[in-house]
């Protein structure tokens, strides 16, 4: 596609941002992880950039090439991101949580490859921290936007993340849809704020991409408006 002009709406701004998925060791040879792609993470981190941010990805582990001009972060586990992002708050205004973090890690790492007898096993988990909430806790925070996964009642679920974890805005997929969402090309959100909602139709991950920092940047700008 030719575009033959990005309106700069992000100029002045920079974006922290997580993409992909975490990864949870069992053991040296084995780990808990997700279907995360990044790919929706990625496309924001270029939107982002060609909307004229600075923009720092922290990401999982994915296949995917870094969007030109992005600093690019990589670490493995909840707890790496966990530090990662928080090391790097301060010089952000706008943080964006659109990876897929592993909600418990093993509680007990082995050191050595677990061999298998002839009983069945269990693993013990521990929660997580939650990178998101953290940064939304932080003080000063950034201007915080959340993801919310849901295979089902999808607004209802999202408004209760926007409020437990006291973000600016959230942005819901449905992925019980396998042709959107996870490792899809494309995507679609409902977008949620506390004054207000909107509907991102179905599209690829790139378009949509831009269309959601479309939004961010007009929150941030009514919010700066409210303050004066
Ligand atoms: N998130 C995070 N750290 C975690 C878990 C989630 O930063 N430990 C972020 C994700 O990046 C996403 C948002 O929180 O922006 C919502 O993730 P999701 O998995 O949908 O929600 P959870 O709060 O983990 O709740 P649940 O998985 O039970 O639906
Ligand atoms: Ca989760």
């Amino acid at each position: 596609t030719v575009q033959f002009f990005t309106p700069k709406l992000l100029a002045g701004h920079s974006l922290l941002l997580t993409a992909g998925p975490t990864r949870e060791a069992i053991d040296p040879v084995r780990y808990i992880s997700n279907h995360s792609s990044g790919k929706m993470g990625f496309a924001i981190a270029k939107a982002a950039t060609d909307m004229g941010a600075e923009v720092t990805l922290i990401c999982g582990p994915v296949n995917l090439a870094t969007p030109a001009g992005v600093k690019r972060v990589d670490v493995i586990s909840t707890r790496d991101m966990l530090e990662a992002v928080m090391s790097r708050v301060d010089n952000h205004d706008i943080f964006i949580g659109c990876a897929a973090v592993a909600d418990y890690r093993v509680a007990d790492v082995a050191t050595d490859k677990i061999k298998k007898s002839s009983k069945d096993m269990q693993l013990a988990l521990v929660r997580n921290p939650d990178i998101l909430a953290t940064v939304a806790s932080h003080s000063p925070r950034p201007f915080t936007l959340g993801f919310a996964a849901e295979t089902q009642d999808v607004e209802r679920y999202a408004k209760d993340k926007l409020l437990r974890k006291k973000l600016d805005m959230i942005a819901a997929n449905d992925v019980s849809n396998p042709e959107l969402g996870f490792n899809a090309d494309n995507n679609a959100l409902k977008v949620i704020w506390a004054k207000g909602q909107k509907d991102l139709p179905p599209t690829d991950k790139q378009t949509l991409a831009g269309q959601l920092l479309a939004i961010v940047a007009e929150r941030i700008a009514i919010l700066k408006d409210d303050n004066k």
